[in-house]
């Protein structure tokens, strides 16, 4: 295949906030020292998503969100690329990057694997147990929880009300009535032209236990073919119904400028939730979200 120019679009989660950007910033330089090495687009993408899950201000690996219980950390991740790579774990616990989880169930038989069997797999790829939760994660813990005691609703369009109502944690609700969402991710075009996308979420919060989003789920929050790749961010529910990654994708296979791709399909979700998306294809890179996202893009 014909050297092409590499492109990398990092993203740190919808509404997390500018300021986050450095943390992308060195995501993206991870991804471009992988593709110096010599080494693929899904290596580039992965080595992206492994900085983030390691950067305890996102909601991912190591700064993953808490369950509304105040205890459970439940995670998804996954990887794709356009050399046929494919796979996924979701509601994931205790291990220290999902996404390095996710890369080895490619290994396996399957696509995704979830729950304790993905737990147990992780430890039998040899991925230690890791329980740490850093102050960050428990202060937005107790945000959330104030939040969901006003008519402020952390997840758009839902009623606090629903979350106490169907509580499934075990024991009681530790709020009256019922933050945010986010996720990592990284798209990239390497120089033999290929494409590869990487995910990585503790998950949406406020959210049920057993709860799984858009993260792991082929087309809703990534996708990546022969024309490019895309990753999603935001409430995974909103994200989900629309496939918003391989609609956003077969926009820009059938010829779409990439931007007015990203424009539509971020029009496909409603503007209180917030929203983002990431894209790279044979010739364009590029990156759109509805609320204060940080982001980082490095063209060869
Ligand atoms: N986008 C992350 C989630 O909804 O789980």
């Amino acid at each position: 295949m014909q050297a092409a120019s590499s492109a990398i679009v990092v993203h740190g989660g919808a509404g997390a906030g500018e300021e986050l950007s450095d943390g992308c910033r060195c995501a993206a330089e991870a991804a471009a020292q992988a593709l110096a090495r010599g080494e693929q687009g899904l290596a580039a993408v992965i080595a992206a998503v492994v900085v983030l899950e390691d950067d305890e201000r996102f909601n991912a690996g190591t700064g993953a969100a808490l369950g509304l219980d105040g205890k459970t950390i439940e995670m998804d991740a996954s990887v794709m690329d356009s050399r046929g790579t494919l796979s996924a774990v979701a509601a994931l616990r205790s291990v220290k990057n999902p996404v390095l989880v996710a890369r080895d169930v490619a290994r396996s038989p399957h696509v995704l694997l979830a729950g304790e069997g993905a737990q147990r797999y992780a430890r039998l790829m040899g991925h230690a147990p890791y329980d740490v939760v850093p102050e960050t994660a428990r202060r937005r813990h107790w945000e959330l929880l104030e939040k969901m005691g006003t008519c402020e609703q952390p997840m758009a369009g839902v009623d606090n009300i629903e979350f106490a109502r169907f509580w499934n944690y075990g024991g009681q609700p530790g709020f009256d009535a019922p933050q945010g969402c986010d996720t990592v991710g990284a798209v990239v075009r390497d120089a033999d032209g290929h494409f590869a996308v990487a995910g990585s979420t503790g998950g949406s919060a406020p959210s049920l236990l057993g709860r799984v989003g858009d993260t792991p789920l082929i087309g809703c929050g990534f996708y990546a073919g022969p024309a490019g790749a895309v990753a999603a961010t935001g409430i995974g529910e909103y994200i989900i119904r629309n496939m918003l990654a391989i609609t956003v994708y077969h926009w820009i296979a059938a010829g779409v400028d990439l931007h007015l791709a990203l424009q539509r399909g971020l029009a496909l979700v409603p503007p209180d939730a917030s929203t983002g998306l990431i894209a790279v294809s044979k010739t364009q890179a590029g990156w759109l979200a509805n609320s204060s996202t940080p982001f980082a893009h490095i063209q060869d």
